[in-house]
């Protein structure tokens, strides 16, 4: 059975949490996984697949999340590479699949890297864990307060990309 990397890029530790759910998904799928976050620039060389996210500020990944998949960028081209983004659209507007989808297009075009698939997840609004300024952006926007996550989601999405990552029969 493979070896997954999960990476994640994450300001308040909603991403976090995801990655570790589609890590216990491939894991129920027969996979091994290890999750790291993209600031200890993880090395893909040992794994046979990876998955990589962020979560969104401003229609866009995190700067780290997106430096690390340009600085890997051959490293995942030449491995199966899942994307999956964490953002609030998920949860007001998820009919909005399409703009969200969107938000990686730029990353995709500048790196080559061509994701097999890009999951794509509601996340988080809990004040406390956003600084001063992302929390009055929060307010103008009057977004819904609430950790709107759906791990269970995330769980049963790593499983089934497992195969498609090539890490089970
Ligand atoms: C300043 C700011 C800007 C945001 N911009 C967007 C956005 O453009 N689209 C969206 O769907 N969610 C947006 N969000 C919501 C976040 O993506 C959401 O809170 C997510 O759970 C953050 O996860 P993370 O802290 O792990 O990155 C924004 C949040 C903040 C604080």
């Amino acid at each position: 059975m493979g070896k997954a990397l999960v990476v994640y890029g994450t300001k308040s530790g909603c991403t976090k949490g995801i990655a570790e759910a589609i890590a216990d998904g491939l894991r129920l799928a027969g996979a091994t996984a290890d999750v790291v976050a993209v600031e200890d620039k993880p090395d893909p060389s040992a794994y046979d697949a990876v998955i990589v996210g962020s979560g969104i500020r401003a229609g866009s990944w995190h700067g780290a999340a997106k430096r690390w998949v340009t600085e890997q960028a051959e490293l995942l081209k030449a491995r199966p590479t899942a994307f999956f983004t964490a953002c609030l659209t998920m949860h007001t507007n998820p009919e909005k699949a399409e703009e969200v989808r969107a938000y990686t297009v730029p990353l995709i075009a500048e790196t080559g890297v061509r994701p097999v698939d890009e999951g794509l997840f509601p996340g988080m609004n809990l004040p406390k864990t956003f600084s001063l300024p992302e929390r009055l952006v929060m307010k103008a926007m009057k977004s819904p307060e609430g950790d709107f996550r759906d791990l269970a989601a995330a769980v049963e999405w790593g499983t089934e990309i497992a195969p498609k990552l090539g890490l089970t029969a």
